[in-house]
């Protein structure tokens, strides 16, 4: 199989003259609302005998977010492209139109062939965000950027780079070591993401449970401090998760129950223990419940949850975060068949709480449950669930923002505050007691769905009836990895969302 681009990441000194170095593109911010040209500009205008200056005057480049525009050098310009990204409104600015713009030139970079990128996109913000920052930003979105999924793609007729190298470059040394910090914090992360991405993209018959399981333990291997225990089906039984057992019985596939444990010896001593529990259906074909058949495909990314779960547990220790962090992943694929659980089945879940199964498309919660049970048993401090759960958060709030429900208002505030740093939004909804209300069956404890309306709410207060008195939250990320279409940012297919946010909250647990 084709690895997928990889990206170098580094930073450059150069010398006053910052429209000079060699490169193959040089990629230059700009405001919207900025008056005349900034000094960059400027200089690369001159050499060009007017040419930023007639591109804009025609008004073919508005510098709206999410735009670009190609300037190609000349023998007088060290860049044989100059590319300008729009940045919006400067007033509008935060570090996610840093990240976005640096996606934004790693995306054409691959498009157009170069291979070697120079972000000096940084300069136009001033002293606006610290250097370190927008060295994270700018890492972060060349790797989001940069990616697509093609690793089964044989025949393509222009071929791709294997490599893109991105660098920051900037004339300043103390602002070069500030930028370089951030940018090995950005890669980390970055990397991270676009290692989730290609998990999730990979179809159900290459990515099955035991595969997944297999993935994780060997991502374990290469991470310092961080260990893995995987329970196959036997194992499952002898601990009675009869919730990941009862939605991977209609399928050949076994279903596994993954736990990694990052523990960075003597580091994390007073911190909080955080587990974050993921759903991994590897494909959610709705069981005997079954979907109908238009963009069903799209199930295979139903392990979104579980990997942004195994991308985060890679992000952390390799920043070496000091903290305990369990990555706890039931996986399973829902299929229809002579041994699938059925409708009205009623199951014993890991909690020792009972289910009657009123809909076997309603699996997400049934494997879930069983996760956020272990997760209590190992007397975690914060639990945060992630999960493709319901199309119903996906009518609720559209394709932008996860859904996020809790049941402890610090919680939820620092995960609003993770998703503004991090650029990956979530919106606040409710799951208090009467959504729960609705989910209690007649003939067991609980019922796996409640009444046509607030399907998210409903699904969410489920899962809270699992965590006991712990401190929770959930994503609903549903809208945030299915469906998803290319945009001027980044190709179509999984996005890894969950992995920036999750990694984002863990650190700023830290920053106090
Ligand atoms: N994985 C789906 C949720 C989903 C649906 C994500 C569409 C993205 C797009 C989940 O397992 C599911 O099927 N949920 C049902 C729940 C219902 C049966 C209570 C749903 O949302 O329809
Ligand atoms: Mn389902
Ligand atoms: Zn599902």
């Amino acid at each position: 199989m084709k690895e997928i681009i990889d990206v170098g990441l580094k930073t450059r000194k150069v010398g006053p003259d910052i429209a000079g170095p060699k490169t193959d593109m040089l990629v230059v911010g700009r405001f919207s609302d900025g008056k005349g040209l900034n000094k960059l500009e400027k200089e690369l205008n001159s050499r060009l005998d007017g040419a930023i200056d007639r591109l804009i005057k025609l008004s073919d480049f508005k510098a709206k977010e999410g735009t670009s525009a190609v300037v190609y050098g000349s023998d007088r310009t060290g860049a044989k492209r100059i590319l300008l990204v729009g940045l919006g409104e400067k007033k509008k600015a935060t570090l996610d139109t840093v990240r976005k713009a640096a996606a934004i030139a790693a995306k054409r970079g691959v498009e157009l062939k170069a291979k070697t990128v120079s972000l000096a996109l940084h300069n136009v913000f001033g002293g606006r965000f610290d250097a370190a920052a927008m060295g994270r930003a700018m890492g972060e979105g060349a790797y989001f950027g940069s990616y697509r999924y093609d690793e089964f793609v044989t025949e393509s007729e222009n071929g791709r780079l294997d490599r893109l190298k991105v660098e920051v470059i900037d004339s300043d040394s103390a602002k070069i070591r500030k930028l370089t910090k951030g940018l090995s914090c950005g890669t980390a992360i970055g990397r991270s993401q676009s290692y989730a991405r290609t998990l999730a993209n990979r179809p159900a018959n290459v990515i099955n449970p035991p595969a997944l399981a297999a993935e994780a333990r060997k991502l374990a291997r290469g991470l310092k401090n961080v260990s893995c225990t995987i329970f196959d089906e036997k194992q499952l039984k002898a601990k009675g998760m009869g919730g990941v057992l009862a939605v991977g019985a209609g399928s050949k596939s076994e279903p596994r129950f993954i736990a990694l444990k990052y523990s960075p010896a003597g580091k994390a001593v007073g911190k909080p223990t955080v587990a974050l529990v993921g759903k991994a259906i590897t494909f959610d074909s709705g069981g005997i419940s079954i979907k109908p058949a238009p963009n069903m495909d799209q199930m295979k990314l139903d392990k979104s949850g579980g990997i942004a779960v195994l991308g985060t547990i890679k992000a952390i220790a390799e920043l070496g975060l000091p903290l305990n962090v369990y990555g706890i992943v039931p996986s399973a694929e829902n299929m229809p068949g002579g041994s699938s659980y059925r409708p009205g089945d009623i199951i014993t879940t890991y909690s020792g709480k009972t289910v009657e199964v009123l809909n076997t498309d309603a699996e997400g919660r049934m494997i879930l449950c069983d996760g956020l049970a272990y997760a209590v048993k190992q007397k975690c401090d914060v639990i945060i669930d992630i999960a493709t759960l319901t199309g119903a958060c996906m009518v609720a709030l559209g394709k932008y923002m996860a859904g996020l429900m809790g049941n402890d208002d610090k919680l939820i505030k620092q995960l609003q505050k993770a998703a503004e740093d991090s650029g990956e939004k979530v919106w606040p909804m409710p799951s208090g007691d009467e959504y729960a209300k609705e989910m209690k069956s007649k003939i067991a404890d609980l019922k796996n769905t409640g009444s046509k309306w607030g399907g998210a709410c409903t699904a969410a207060a489920f899962l809270g009836q699992f965590v006991g008195d712990t401190v929770w939250a959930h994503l609903d990320i549903a809208g945030m990895d299915i469906f998803t279409k290319a945009t001027e940012y980044t190709a179509e297919g999984s996005t890894g969302f969950g992995v920036r946010l999750l990694t984002t909250y863990l650190m700023n647990l830290l920053e106090k």
